[in-house]
């Protein structure tokens, strides 16, 4: 079978760390290049990220870019609260041996489609869509190039937090709500994976003690990481629950969702429509995603996860990474 050629968007992060792993380990996943985004941290520190964390699988053969530094219209938003200072949570990752690429994100994101056959190569996005959005504007072209366009990002709960950075927006929506809108109105083939799949799918103490058992370089760092969120999430249950934000039971395997979705599709259930987000900066409701049924069906949205499927999956990867 051939294998699954993806750019992984992402803004690494703990979560995006575990994803990129996965996605590292996964023989049926080619990664052309990994493109990095103002997320969890500032850009530079992403690009950084990303390249300590090819280094630290042994895979510092994978290209990285920086992308952009700041959303299309709201300013920065960060979450070095739950990811740390660095992004990863103050791991050891040591120092990459590759320098920076001089090549900007969105420009290796159109290249690479523009230069590809037709539907050869996929966009994981993991962070907020401020360079998928970026990309589709500079070449416009690219939209229906693209095989598949999954994104962990969003949330559609109708009873009950629908956020987990607002009690309406998820993170990755609210870094860049107008990347968000323009990416969910003109993609084509999107999956989503939203706030609530990821919360279902979560790393509780004893996961975190499968990977540390399993004595494994990566295994082990993916504990550390897992755990140290964890230490932050857990005192804050009872405050998310009281300011109406989605609280977590552990650490939401957020990201990993969407690199398992591109090989074990089958590992979620989702409903066909469109999205739309709420663009009003004035608005309490700023960056809720909706989903809406209808004629338009250039989304699938998720709701479902295979939870023991999914987290014995993430578990096989580490086993293939020393
Ligand atoms: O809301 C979860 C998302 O925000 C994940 O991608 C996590 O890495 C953060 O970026
Ligand atoms: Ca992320």
């Amino acid at each position: 079978m051939a294998k699954h050629k993806v750019i992984i968007d992402t803004d690494p992060g703990v979560d995006d760390c575990i994803a990129l792993f996965m996605a590292m380990a996964n023989p049926d996943i080619d990664i052309l290049g990994i493109t990095t985004v103002n997320g969890n941290v500032k850009v530079e520190q992403t690009e950084y990220n990303a390249r300590r964390i090819c280094e630290y699988a042994w895979h510092s053969g994978i290209k990285v870019f920086q992308g952009c530094d700041h959303p299309l219209k709201r300013s920065v938003l960060n979450a070095e609260w739950i990811h740390g200072e660095d992004g990863l949570a103050g791991q050891d990752f040591g120092e990459p041996a590759n320098k920076k690429s001089n090549v900007h994100a969105v420009d290796f994101i159109i290249d690479t489609i523009m230069s590809s056959t037709e539907r050869e190569v996929s966009i994981i996005a993991i962070g907020p869509l401020t360079n998928i959005a970026t990309a589709f504007l500079k070449e416009p072209k690219i939209i229906s190039r693209i095989n598949e366009l999954i994104i962990m990002g969003g949330g559609f709960n109708e009873f009950g937090p629908r956020g987990n950075t607002t009690p309406y927006a998820e993170f990755n929506i609210y870094a860049d709500p107008h990347a968000a809108d323009i990416v969910f109105n003109l993609g084509q083939r999107i999956t989503i994976l939203p706030m609530e799949v990821g919360q279902q799918v979560y790393a509780d103490h004893a996961y975190i003690e499968k990977l540390r058992d399993m004595n494994l370089r990566c295994a082990k760092m993916a504990a550390n990481l897992l755990e140290e969120t964890a230490k932050k999430l857990t005192p804050m249950y009872d405050k998310m629950l009281a300011a109406n934000l989605s609280p977590e039971l552990g650490t939401s395997l957020y990201d990993p969702c969407a690199v398992a979705c591109i090989v074990r599709p089958e590992l979620f259930s989702g409903k066909y429509g469109s999205v739309s987000v709420n663009t009003d900066s004035r608005s309490e409701k700023f960056g809720m995603t909706t989903f809406l049924a209808g004629e338009k069906r250039n989304c699938l949205v998720t709701y479902k996860a295979d939870k023991e499927a999914f987290l014995a999956f993430v578990l096989e990867h580490f086993r293939l990474l020393s």
